[in-house]
């Protein structure tokens, strides 16, 4: 038998390699590249004989479906990150950065679940049983008929999990933690999370147990990543957040039985992860309104409109090459914004320092935020403040034009719930709903926007001159 070559696997994408490289090839990391056994891994029996196929019956597209049987959690941002509840026979994976919260928010869960009777086992790999247990004692979970062990051993927890009674939900935290003894690996590699994980898989597929893995997010690559076996379950919800704020989101990024782009808001108090049912609340929560600078923007998150506040600092520099510094959007598109509001409207930033903030941590991904940022900066530099009662969205494109997004009737419903009564939106937007009591401003391009926040375009070019 020819010896099998050891290979170099990527601890934070999988990638492997024939030979140690210090920068993967696949994501571009450096130092992640670690030397694993591939005989160890999954599927991997020495030499074994193929065996000869079984035909499985071919069935057509169309019949009868099942809705998936789901188990409630009653934590109703948790259910609606999750598609309605976890799912019997699935693996969920829930990945975040150490200390954001997993552990506290499915300790919380499984209290939860345990209380609507089912039989919930909380397997912890990284605590001891009498940490586990004051953090029960804090989220007022301690009384409940949770079942815990301390255990990293894939085998000791397979033969503990499937003894007795099948368990509705099994937790393991963390899959960093799993070793198995038929993986020739040190834990915490690619080939004994993936091992480990897939054993899991197995037994919620056979059992019909729900299975929710915990995956710490890894930036130095010395432990395997949740992205390398993101490919192996049915779901994956990461749990983000910024360590300076208290509040916490549940985002959907993979789900077989649900859609993707939901997210659940949580708010981290000493008593545990408490719901927040209306986010735009949390995030304009301290709005100083009359300063320049700040504008909101009516944004989405999934099927759920959030409001949130674009802050700016447009300053002049002190610098040969003037700062940009951002937190919460894309650097790429403030270069964008920057440069359209420098080619098509006259607004030179080439002398000032911009800084870009969103409130409370949020970090937004979507386009249609163009607008808001390009109002917040316009206003900075103008040194005039926006009206505090308006909202802002569109997306800029690169001649000017605003162009329309989706979901306007509901980011407009919104903004009326929380008062605003006045919006900046694109011109030609689909739903606008008729009749309302709000004063919804159509511009379609940016410099109509300069002229709007400056009075006039000539007054802002010469404060601009002025510096
Ligand atoms: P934890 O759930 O242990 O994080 P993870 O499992 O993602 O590593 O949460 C750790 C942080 O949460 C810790 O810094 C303390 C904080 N925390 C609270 O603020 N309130 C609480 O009630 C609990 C249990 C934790
Ligand atoms: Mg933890």
């Amino acid at each position: 038998m020819v010896k099998p070559r050891t290979q170099f696997i990527c601890q934070n994408c999988g990638t492997a390699h024939s030979r140690w490289v210090g920068k993967c090839e696949g994501c571009g990391e450096w130092n992640t590249v670690v030397e694993e056994d591939p005989m160890g891994g999954i599927g991997s029996g020495p030499g074994k004989v193929p065996k000869k196929g079984r035909p499985v019956a071919l069935t057509a597209l169309s019949g009868e479906i099942e809705e998936a049987p789901r188990i409630h959690t009653g934590i109703a941002e948790l259910d609606r990150a999750t598609g309605g509840g976890f799912v019997r026979g699935s693996a969920v994976l829930i990945g975040g950065d150490p200390g954001i919260g997993k552990s506290t928010l499915l300790m919380q869960a499984a209290a939860a679940l345990s209380r609507r009777g089912h039989r919930i086992i909380y397997v912890s790999g990284e605590e001891a049983v009498a940490q586990v247990r004051l953090r029960a004692q804090r989220l007022h979970a301690a009384e409940t008929d949770v079942l815990l062990a301390a255990e990293t051993n894939v085998e000791d927890i397979l033969a503990t999990v499937g003894e007795g009674k099948r368990p509705d939900l099994v937790i393991i935290d963390s899959i960093q933690t799993l070793w198995s003894d038929t993986a020739d690996a040190a834990p915490g590699t690619v080939t004994q999370v993936r091992t480990g994980v897939q054993a899991m898989i197995r037994f919620a597929k056979q059992t019909g147990a729900a299975m929710v893995l915990v995956g710490h997010v890894t930036k130095e690559g010395q432990i395997a990543g949740p992205r390398v076996v993101e490919h192996m379950v049915d779901a994956v919800l990461y749990f983000e957040g910024d360590r300076g704020h208290h509040y916490r989101i549940l985002r959907t990024v993979k789900n077989r039985f649900g859609p993707t782009d939901e997210i659940g808001v949580f708010e981290m108090s000493d008593k545990g992860l408490r719901e927040v049912n209306n986010p735009s609340e949390l995030f304009l929560g301290e709005r100083n309104e009359k300063s320049p600078g700040a504008a909101v923007f009516a944004g989405m998150e999934g099927t759920r409109p959030v409001l949130v506040e674009v802050q700016a600092l447009v300053a002049p520099t002190s610098l040969g090459t003037p700062r940009r510094a951002i937190v919460g959007w894309d650097s790429a598109r403030l270069s964008m914004i920057l440069a359209v509001l420098e080619a098509h409207c006259g607004v030179r930033l080439g002398q000032h320092d911009v800084y870009l903030n969103v409130a409370g941590g949020y970090r937004i991904t979507e386009p249609a935020a163009d607008l808001a940022v390009a109002s917040a900066l316009v206003s900075s530099l103008a040194g005039l403040a926006l009206p505090a009662d308006c909202v802002y969205f569109g997306e800029v494109s690169l001649s000017g034009a605003i162009r329309p997004v989706a979901h306007t009737a509901q980011r407009l419903k919104e903004a009326e719930k929380l008062g605003f009564s006045q919006a900046v939106l694109p011109a030609g937007s689909a739903d606008l709903p008729k009749g309302t009591g709000g004063r919804w401003s159509e511009i379609d391009s940016l410099p109509d926007l300069v002229a709007r926040i400056a009075g006039s375009k000539a007054a802002l070019k010469r404060e601009d001159e002025d510096v």
